[in-house]
């Protein structure tokens, strides 16, 4: 595989663990941020680092956009995204190269063509697919060991529209091993990284307000909880559970979910997320209960509202 030309567009966390690994594997790497202590920090390191991004007399490339994108209450704070995805754009102007922009940061599903690809449009005066290529490879490496997960890499997510790129970046990253999947719905790959914080959030909350009941009780959760890791199919096998549109039925998960919520309650302890489990699960009844019965009058002729 020849070496490529990289660019890093937000050289914190995710970027210098994207630009190392991808350095060490023999690739053109040059680090992009507006911080300009975080530049001279990674000059220091001996890393070609700068303040901005000049595409003029460069050849085609890979520029992994890895701004950060925090919340801000119950929303995402795009400004910082933007701007950087906005300086991308004016460079690309300058460029008569073929690059292909990545975006690498946490977004939530739409994003890649909602708002990098018409603020690249708007600021190149390209269309995508053309003047540019556009995908999305969301990060999942973990901040504590940000380097050594980008290398190893368990699974790597890639999504665009055009094949292209999903093949240019495949030859870019296959080096690293780990499992590949391609989507062509950049939404995809967004709605995957996702998917997967929650879940890991929301395993995490399960387990804590379990440990508040055997608190409670005087229980210790570690043998229990690892026991659980062992028995419990959710655990062992990884696809249960997860088909969205069916409820879960039979007579044990919604007696013991219900059960459970009337001992925690006498025993003086909340269980928010238990209670939003059998809520939601409602919810999914009537939602499921309405299309069988919309879908018997549409076989039956009979209008529907
Ligand atoms: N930290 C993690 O463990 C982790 C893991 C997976 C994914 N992510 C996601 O990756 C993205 C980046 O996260 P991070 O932890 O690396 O953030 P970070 O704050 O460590 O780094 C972001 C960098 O972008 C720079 N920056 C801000 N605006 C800029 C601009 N306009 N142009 C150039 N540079 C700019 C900042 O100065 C900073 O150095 C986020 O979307 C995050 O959710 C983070």
């Amino acid at each position: 595989m020849q070496p490529s030309r990289v660019f890093i567009v937000g050289s914190g966390v995710v970027g210098t663990a994207t630009g190392t690994g991808l350095l060490a594997a023999g690739n053109t790497v040059t680090f992009i941020d507006i911080s300009v202590p975080r530049v001279r920090h990674l000059q220091a390191q001996g890393l070609d680092a700068r303040t901005e991004l000049d595409l003029s007399s460069e050849p085609d490339s890979f520029i992994f956009l890895t701004l950060p994108t925090p919340n801000v209450g119950w929303r995402y704070d795009l400004g910082a995204f933007t701007a950087g995805t906005a300086a991308v754009g004016r460079a690309l102007a300058g460029s008569s190269a073929q690059h292909t922009v990545v975006v690498r940061s946490t977004v939530s599903p739409g994003t890649t063509e909602g708002l990098v690809r018409p603020v690249l449009e708007e600021n190149s005066g390209m269309t995508a697919g053309e003047g540019f290529r556009l995908a999305s490879n969301p990060e999942f490496l973990r901040a504590v060991s940000a380097a050594e997960d980008f290398s190893h890499p368990w699974m790597t997510v890639i999504a665009s529209r055009d094949p292209q790129a999903v093949a240019r970046l495949r030859g870019l990253l296959e080096p690293f091993g780990g499992e590949m999947r391609t989507f062509s719905d950049p939404a995809e790959a967004e709605f995957i990284k996702c998917a997967h914080n929650i879940f890991n959030a929301t395993k995490i909350s399960f387990w804590n307000e379990m440990w508040l009941i055997a608190q409670k009780i005087g229980l210790d959760l570690d043998p229990i909880a690892a026991t659980v890791a062992k028995s419990a199919e959710g655990s062992i096998n990884p696809q249960y559970g997860i088909r969205g549109g069916a409820p879960y039925g039979g007579v044990c998960l919604p007696k013991d979910t219900c059960g459970f919520l009337g001992y925690s309650d006498a025993i003086g302890v909340d269980m928010p997320l238990l209670q939003a489990v059998v809520e939601t699960n409602n919810r999914l009844e009537s939602v499921v209960k309405q299309e069988v019965e919309a879908a018997g009058k549409a076989a039956s002729g009979i209008p529907t509202a």
